[in-house]
């Protein structure tokens, strides 16, 4: 199996960095500063170069440092023996460029997978506590990663789900025109929701095993799928092209869609207890920090990679129990964890500090 490590991150003019280089260790890399020195800046930039956007951005000018009229991100990459990198490069006067082994790419599509992170910050709480958009995020976030087809699918349902919500709002449109559309929503919705069902079964189990671990077996964490019926695809197709068709003149009422994945959920529960409704704040976070290890598990046993685990600010709102049992379980992965004050570590890590934006190594413990 290929282990891909992050080997060093390069950025300019990037937020509150002019130019900084940081060569990583294999293993944990803690990065501490006080607070607004440039930490979550810092992991923004490697997540943009992971799935071509910021985690807390849709506008991308606001990642240009504020004087400057371009920003650039350049990660270097080692596959085993093999060196990659990944360039971002973005403009005030035009669209983001990428590239990737110094070949530019047209789609985004091109990008996912290459460098595969898990991103978790206090934020992700919302995975567990927000509304089913979060969680729906989260998984396709995951299955956009482990697979371009998904991703694809994904796009085409979106484009599928507008037309048929604009023509549900035209008063002009006949039944037969609704229903050319609900054949190809049912269609990709029918992906969608397989690949969502699979990625829950698998997820449901390893997150309960990390869960079991972090908690010390305190908590039976469990995970379910709520959404499209059906055993296989054709099955789901069925179920959910005849759900379209009863709910038509609902949906011509009200214009718009009311059934099919963009309604999809994950129920959480912890001995029992429904943690979306429920759950300590304690609670929501480990369950939600057991979640994204296994979704790095999965990421590896599909595309061969272990992905690069960005942790923002977590360790400061784990007690030191759950702290150490953490750090202990991510030991053989590549880390970037960001924090106030260098914790209790359980192993070796790599130690960087960060002042205004200006990034200086202190020790490899
Ligand atoms: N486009 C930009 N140009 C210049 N500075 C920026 C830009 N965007 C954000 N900043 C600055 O970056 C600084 C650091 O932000 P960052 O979120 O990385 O802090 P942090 O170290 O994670 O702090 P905390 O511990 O509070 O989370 C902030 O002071 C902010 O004003
Ligand atoms: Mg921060």
């Amino acid at each position: 199996m290929l282990t891909m490590v992050i080997e060093s991150i390069k950025i300019t003019n990037f937020r509150n960095y002019s130019f900084e280089k940081a060569d990583l260790y294999a293993g944990l890399n803690i990065f501490t500063g006080k607070n607004a020195q440039g930490k979550t800046n810092l992991l923004e930039a490697v997540c943009l170069c992971s799935l071509g956007k910021s985690p807390r951005t849709s506008k991308e000018r606001e990642m240009i440092k504020s004087d400057k009229d371009r920003a650039d991100v350049l990660i270097t990459l080692k596959d085993d023996y093999l060196y990659d990198k990944v360039e971002i490069v973005l403009s005030r006067d035009s669209n983001k460029r990428v590239a990737v082994g110094g070949l530019p790419i047209s789609r985004i599509g091109e990008l996912m997978g290459v460098l595969p992170t898990v991103f978790f910050s206090p934020d992700e709480l919302k995975i567990v506590k927000n509304a089913p958009a979060d969680r729906r995020r989260f998984m396709d976030i995951a299955l956009c990663q482990i697979s371009r087809p998904y991703f694809y699918t994904l796009t085409n349902f979106n484009n599928v789900l507008n037309q048929r919500n604009k023509i549900l709002k035209d008063k002009r449109a006949t039944k037969d025109a609704i229903e050319v559309w609900s054949i190809k929503l049912a269609e990709y919705g029918a992906k969608i929701a397989k690949s969502r069902k699979g990625f829950l079964k698998v997820l449901a189990l390893r997150s309960a095993q990390k869960h079991d671990f972090i908690t010390g077996g305190e908590e039976r964490l469990e995970l379910s799928y709520e959404g499209l019926e059906g055993a296989d695809e054709k099955d789901i197709y069925n179920h959910y092209f005849a759900q379209l068709k009863a709910s038509m003149d609902y949906d011509i009422a009200m214009g718009y869609t009311h059934d099919g994945p963009q309604k999809d959920d994950i129920k959480f529960c912890a001995n029992g207890i429904d943690l979306r409704n429920f759950g300590s704040q304690g609670q929501q976070r480990t369950a939600a920090l057991s979640v994204k290890l296994a979704e790095m598990e999965i990421m590896n046993e599909n595309i061969g990679k272990m992905p690069v685990l960005l942790l923002d600010d977590v360790l400061s709102e784990l007690d030191s129990d759950r702290c150490e049992r953490l750090l202990t379980s991510i030991a053989n992965y590549q880390s970037i964890i960001t924090c106030t004050d260098v914790p209790a570590l359980p192993s070796k890590a790599k130690i960087f500090n960060i002042v205004a934006g200006k990034i200086t190594e202190s020790y490899l413990k």
